[in-house]
């Protein structure tokens, strides 16, 4: 018994910022961050627009499309690093926000293989048939995180929600591979603001934006992504031809190119929104997943091999069957 997707939907914020607002803002160009990343634009959270309001929204999309009631939902997990609140978790939030009184809730921080590792972690107890209906959430506000003043992180990120509805259905597949490299941690980081240094001084706040080194970071991804995604293929005894989709993290399109030249793929199978949407970290493959979805580029049946890959150093791949 695994769970099936039943349902998908997300929640953009209404504010966009396009390359040319940030060339207003700091030394840079839109020729250089297209050039560099593929990114345009991306959205930016309003201050009603929390993680919480953002998620719900996305949740409330994809009941509609799975045809359910919030009550039928016997858990929520929401993926998060950029939540307002420690606690309440940003899953009772939903929980609240959408009605879903009977679920059990709780959050789950992957950085931006999160939503994969929340996927994984909803099919686990499906697979026990401990619950039946889960509703799994990325949501972030990066916008928060980031550091206005340095160009080298801030062009890369935007805000964003995506969830999915799972049912437990005897013929549903679901094969995943994770893996952590903890030891390359320093290369991507985010310090909290919860310490006593930072609330009770004026310390450097530096620490507590998201820091990276760009270039080990995309080292690692076009070497561990292609990596993870052969090892689920080899697990469920798939070729490379039975994929239809391989929707990765959307971090940056030379990331994403240069993992389908590695498999040798053709990039139509990579389907990316990057341009529109910037790296929303655990938000990016449900966002890509529903923008799929609803073009109906979706066909039952179809074989679909997630890649999520970011801080921690943290990185999977899951394959399912739509
Ligand atoms: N606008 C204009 N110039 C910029 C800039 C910006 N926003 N950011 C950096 N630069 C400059 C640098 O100062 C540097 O200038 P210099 O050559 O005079 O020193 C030059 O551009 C090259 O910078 P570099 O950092 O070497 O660029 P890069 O080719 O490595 O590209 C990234 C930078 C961030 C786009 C790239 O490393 C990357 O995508 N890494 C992966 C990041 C990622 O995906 N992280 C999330 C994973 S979940």
């Amino acid at each position: 018994m695994t769970g099936k997707i039943k349902g998908t939907g997300s929640y953009r914020p209404v504010q966009v910022w396009d390359n040319d607002n940030l060339s207003h803002m700091m030394d840079t160009s839109d020729e250089w961050i297209r050039g560099r990343t593929g990114i345009r634009q991306r959205h930016i959270a309003g201050q009603e627009e929390t993680v919480a309001y953002m998620a719900a929204r996305a949740a409330e999309k994809a009941l509609t499309d799975a045809g359910m009631w919030p009550e039928q939902i016997d858990l929520i997990l929401v993926s998060t690093m950029s939540a307002e609140r420690i606690m309440p978790c940003t899953a009772c939030e939903v929980q609240k926000l959408i009605g879903a009184v009977n679920a059990t809730c709780f959050d789950l921080n992957g950085a931006c293989t999160g939503f994969l590792l929340a996927l994984n972690t909803a099919q686990a107890y499906l697979g026990q048939q401990i619950y039946h209906r889960a509703l799994v959430i990325g949501a972030e506000a990066l916008s928060h995180l980031t550091n206005w003043q340095d160009r080298s992180t801030c062009v890369l990120f935007g805000d964003g929600a995506g969830a999915v509805i799972l049912e437990n259905e005897e013929s549903a597949v679901y094969i995943q591979a994770t893996h952590s490299m903890g030891n390359g941690g320093e290369s991507l980081t985010c310090a909290s603001r919860n310490r006593p240094e930072f609330t009770e001084t004026r310390a450097d706040l530096s620490s507590t934006y998201m820091q990276m080194d760009g270039k080990e970071v995309f080292k690692f991804a076009v070497s561990k992504v292609p990596e993870v995604i052969l090892e689920v293929l080899e697990k469920a005894g798939k070729t490379k031809e039975e994929i239809r989709y391989y929707m990765l993290h959307q971090a940056n399109q030379r990331i994403v190119s240069s993992v389908a030249k590695h498999m040798k793929e053709p990039l139509e199978k990579f389907p990316m929104n990057i341009e529109n949407l910037g790296n929303t970290s655990s938000a990016s493959i449900p966002l890509l997943l529903d923008e799929w979805n609803k073009k109906g580029e979706l066909k039952a049946g179809d074989w679909v091999v997630l890649s999520g890959f970011g801080g921690g150093l943290t990185y999977g791949a899951s394959l399912l069957q739509w």
